[in-house]
């Protein structure tokens, strides 16, 4: 499939994980791609990654970038266009997670987590949206199941899942006339760089885990990304507004 032949993206998060995946996979569906994340190193590996697996016109640019920051953001989106000469597709995947009991949650913390994970998606949004309007492109964000489903010991992480959840149906209906499609993912539990790394704080009740693991097992990002790559394409013209949850079935 060459879906994105001709068109021009931008995916955070591309430096591991599910942003990993889903830049291999619009560059080999022919996507011009910048692919945006703090992680300089990782992200020239990926990059190198999706050029080998590149379709007819592919390709993908690294560009380093922290998405909580406004003046890089806006750096970040005219870099992109001035590259490709157009934008057709965002995917804001970058996020980060921590973990803790509520009662004792920091606040420095709790404001990190709320600034990358959703002001860092809205500032994508905002700085994207002129070129997504005329382009009549898509945007894709990334919630979590932890949004809705409550998931212990995330309270700042499923806040900003919500919040990127809410953001998504707003955007999907204030620009549906002008023909932008805005829709979200809401992975369960992935084998990525975030899950890899997950510590729980002292004195967590273990009986209360099944609430987030799979019957399946954990995904795979790749699964991720395909579903991230149908929204942004065509396959998805009549999905607007809508957060898909890829769990495994774990809250089916
Ligand atoms: N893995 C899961 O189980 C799971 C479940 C639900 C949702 N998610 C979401 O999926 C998305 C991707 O995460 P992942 O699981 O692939 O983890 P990951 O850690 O492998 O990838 C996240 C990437 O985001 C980058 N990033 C973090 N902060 C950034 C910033 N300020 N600016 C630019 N890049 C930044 C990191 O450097 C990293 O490369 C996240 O939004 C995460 O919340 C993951």
């Amino acid at each position: 499939m060459e879906r994105f032949e001709g068109r021009a993206a931008i995916v955070t998060g591309a430096a591991s994980g599910i942003g990993r995946a889903t830049l291999i996979r619009l560059v080999a569906e022919g996507a011009q791609a910048l692919a945006v994340d703090l992680s300089e190193d990782a992200l020239e590996l990926a990059t190198v990654a999706a050029n080998q697996a590149a379709g007819s016109g592919g390709t993908a640019v690294a560009h380093p970038a922290d998405i909580s920051d406004e003046a890089a953001v806006a750096a970040t989106v005219s870099g992109a266009v001035e590259r490709f000469g157009r934008l057709d597709a965002l995917c804001n995947i970058a996020g980060i997670m921590r973990t803790a009991h509520t009662h004792d949650h920091p606040l420095d913390v709790w404001e990190e987590v709320l600034r990358v994970n959703l002001t860092g998606t809205f500032l994508m949004c905002r700085a994207a949206l002129p070129h997504l309007l005329e382009s009549r492109g898509a945007i894709v964000n990334c919630s979590s199941t932890s949004a809705t489903f409550g998931h212990p010991w995330m309270a700042a992480y499923a806040a900003s899942k919500g919040g990127v959840a809410a953001l998504t149906s707003t955007l999907a209906v204030e620009y549906a006339k002008a023909g932008l499609r805005v829709n979200a993912i809401a992975p369960g539990s992935v084998e990525t760089g975030i899950t890899q790394a997950i510590t729980f704080p002292e004195g967590i009740d273990a009986s209360l885990f099944p609430r987030i693991m799979s019957p399946i097992g954990p995904g795979r990002p790749e699964s991720v990304a395909s579903v991230v790559a149908m929204l942004a394409s065509e396959d998805g013209a009549h999905l607007n507004g809508a957060t898909v949850r890829i769990d495994g079935g774990t809250h089916a």
